[in-house]
């Protein structure tokens, strides 16, 4: 569970990327897409999915990124009231499960590379308590696929 300090620093540090939130959601997107060329196979029906370059242009994946970024915007607004924080997650996690079909392995993948992120443009104080956020997260949206 999260201390109160915890969620003082995650939120912190998150708000550092939420800032930026359409050039840090985008560049979240991409960095999978690259990484993790299989994560492509979903957005089939994304225009501009060929080179990273293409990608950063794609109207598309610019608006998919600051969707995310703002879904996970609400819920981080929300880690001091578990109980909620977990419903939004569930909610999300049943989307992801039965609609999209997403492979739960790839949430592990897209928050560790938002965790890069947080390494790149956030001082080390809220990593360890974004950490813990993202564990948070990945455990959560995965008990939706059972
Ligand atoms: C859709 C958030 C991880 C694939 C969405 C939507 C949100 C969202 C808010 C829009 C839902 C709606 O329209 O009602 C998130 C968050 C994630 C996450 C917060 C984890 C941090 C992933 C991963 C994948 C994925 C790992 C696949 C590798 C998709 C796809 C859609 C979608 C294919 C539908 C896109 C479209 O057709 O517009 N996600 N997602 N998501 N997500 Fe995720």
């Amino acid at each position: 569970a999260l201390s109160d300090a915890d969620v003082q620093s995650a939120q912190s540090a998150w708000a550092m990327l939420y800032a930026n939130m359409e050039e840090n959601g985008t560049s979240v997107l991409i960095r999978m897409f690259t990484k993790h060329p299989e994560t492509k196979s979903y957005f089939g029906h994304f225009k501009g999915m060929g080179s990273a370059v293409e990608m950063e242009e794609s109207a598309q994946v610019r608006s998919h990124g600051k969707k995310v970024f703002s879904a996970l915007n609400e819920m981080i607004q929300c880690l001091d009231n578990t109980n909620i924080f977990t419903e939004m997650i569930n909610s999300l996690g049943k989307k992801h499960a039965t609609q999209l079909k997403i492979d739960p392995k790839n949430f592990r993948v897209i928050c560790d590379i938002i965790l890069q992120l947080i390494d790149e443009k956030c001082d080390g104080d809220g990593r360890v308590a974004f950490e813990k956020v993202t564990n948070m997260l990945c455990t959560q949206l995965n008990s939706a696929y059972k």
